[in-house]
């Protein structure tokens, strides 16, 4: 047990884990949590070893509840959620089969076309938030860039988005916080109909193809029935539909907030477009949107310092927390835009599962960045009070108010 106050949804701890990050990191490598019941390990060395040691963690936990589910929500999911593991929460050997058909179906190709349709949607967004004289960042741009983007990767029809991010949004809640029983039963009945309309696109496009993911994938069956099963796919795209925005929007949230924060940083990239592509790296370090993740431990780990992770126990990786250890970065409470390898950060994860869709959101945040610095230079952050959701894995402000200081415009 730490001797240091760990309290993953304390209003303190979600308005800013750092302080605690670095007090549990400089005392030991791991320590068991009760609030949690679970291992949470603390420094960038262990970090990246829990992650990529596939012998010694497995990752099948990775999207359980947190909570088991109360035995009502439990029956609705029985009934109408027919989700199977895909990708992030499976293991060896079955993870290689699904994951080399994923890339075939996300490649390199369908990626880079999708830059002309992310300026495009990030234009007409820039156009609609910015008549405005006070606006939130995250309901004009951040939020329905990626949801736009993933719909048109995985081709659900676009005036959906509202519907399906609701359904998405109530399943993080249950895989990465602590609902009571009546808001479990209702994200219960939301992962069921975000199933039910995922299993209607996959039927809808076994008939009639478009250039998309969800085609790409049937393709591939086609081809070989053995290669991945229908509910394989109705999972794998029900997961991109979650894991492709929420996770982003909290990219561009976090990083418009730092830059905002550091404006001579946010001056430099007005002036010099080419430093975006390492800024997006460098606030994916300091302030990452995916700021923990899970594993299990297959056997006895010991982490040095007399510490073991005991055989079966649910581990939490900081992965936040390594992205801020001084045995890896120099000075890593520092923001700073021009750092050397700020690559080198955790919040993609590392080794097998390592994100499936980080070039996408590379991508989208580059893009997103270079068009509102040409449009908005003179961006400031608003006086406001951030609010972040109680969820243990993904962070990032449900808002973040912006104004325009026109006399500063160059
Ligand atoms: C800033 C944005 C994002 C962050 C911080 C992020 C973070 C992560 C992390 C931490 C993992 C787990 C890695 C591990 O277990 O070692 C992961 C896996 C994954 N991510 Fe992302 N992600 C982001 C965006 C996306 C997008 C845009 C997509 C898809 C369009 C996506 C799809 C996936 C998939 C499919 C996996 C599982 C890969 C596997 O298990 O082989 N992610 N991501």
């Amino acid at each position: 047990m730490s001797t240091c106050p760990f309290h993953p949804f304390s209003t303190e701890y979600l308005a800013d884990p750092y302080p605690t990050f670095a007090a549990v990191r400089e005392e030991s490598p791991a320590f068991y949590s009760d609030e949690l019941d679970m291992w949470v390990v603390t420094r960038y060395r262990d970090a990246a070893m829990v992650m990529s040691d596939t012998e010694l963690f497995s990752a099948l936990n990775s999207q359980d509840p947190l909570l088991p589910f109360c035995p009502e929500a439990g029956e609705v999911l029985a009934q109408g959620f027919g989700y199977t593991p895909v990708m992030t929460n499976l293991d060896p050997p079955e993870h290689a089969r699904i994951r080399r058909h994923n890339m075939t179906a996300f490649s390199t190709r369908r990626v880079a076309g999708l830059e002309p349709v992310i300026r495009e949607i990030t234009t007409s967004l820039l156009d609609d938030m910015l008549s405005e004289e006070r606006f939130d960042w995250v309901a004009g741009v951040a939020y329905p860039l990626p949801i736009n983007v993933i719909f048109e990767l995985v081709g659900f029809p676009s005036e959906d988005a509202d519907m399906v991010k609701g359904w998405g949004g109530d399943r993080l809640t249950i895989m990465f916080g602590h609902p009571d029983e009546s808001e479990q039963l209702r994200v219960a009945k939301n992962m069921a109909s975000l199933w039910q309309y995922c299993s209607e696109h996959v039927q809808r496009r076994k008939v009639d193809r478009a250039d998309d993911f969800t085609s790409a994938l049937l393709d591939i069956r086609d081809a070989d029935h053995d290669a991945i099963t229908e509910t394989e796919i109705t999972s794998v795209v029900m997961g991109l539909g979650i894991a492709g925005h929420e996770t982003t929007t909290n990219l561009l949230a976090n990083a418009m907030r730092l830059l905002l924060e550091h404006v001579d940083q946010w001056t430099e990239i007005c002036a010099d477009p080419s430093l975006i592509a390492n800024t997006v790296e460098e606030a994916l370090r300091f302030d990452s949107s995916v700021n923990a993740w899970r594993r299990l431990a297959r056997t006895d780990v010991g982490l040095g310092e007399g510490v073991v992770i005991p055989e079966g126990a649910k581990v939490l990786v900081l992965l936040g927390s390594g992205n801020r250890d001084t045995a890896e970065f120099d000075d890593p409470d520092r923001f700073d835009i021009h750092r050397e390898r700020a690559r080198r950060h955790l919040s993609f994860g590392k080794g097998i599962h390592y994100c499936l869709g980080a070039p996408l959101a590379r991508l989208e945040a580059r893009v997103a960045f270079e068009e509102v610095t040409r449009r908005a230079p003179d961006l400031r952050l608003a006086d406001q009070q951030l609010d972040y959701p109680p969820i243990i894995s993904f962070r990032g402000p449900r808002q973040l108010w912006l104004t325009r200081n026109q006399e500063n415009a160059p």
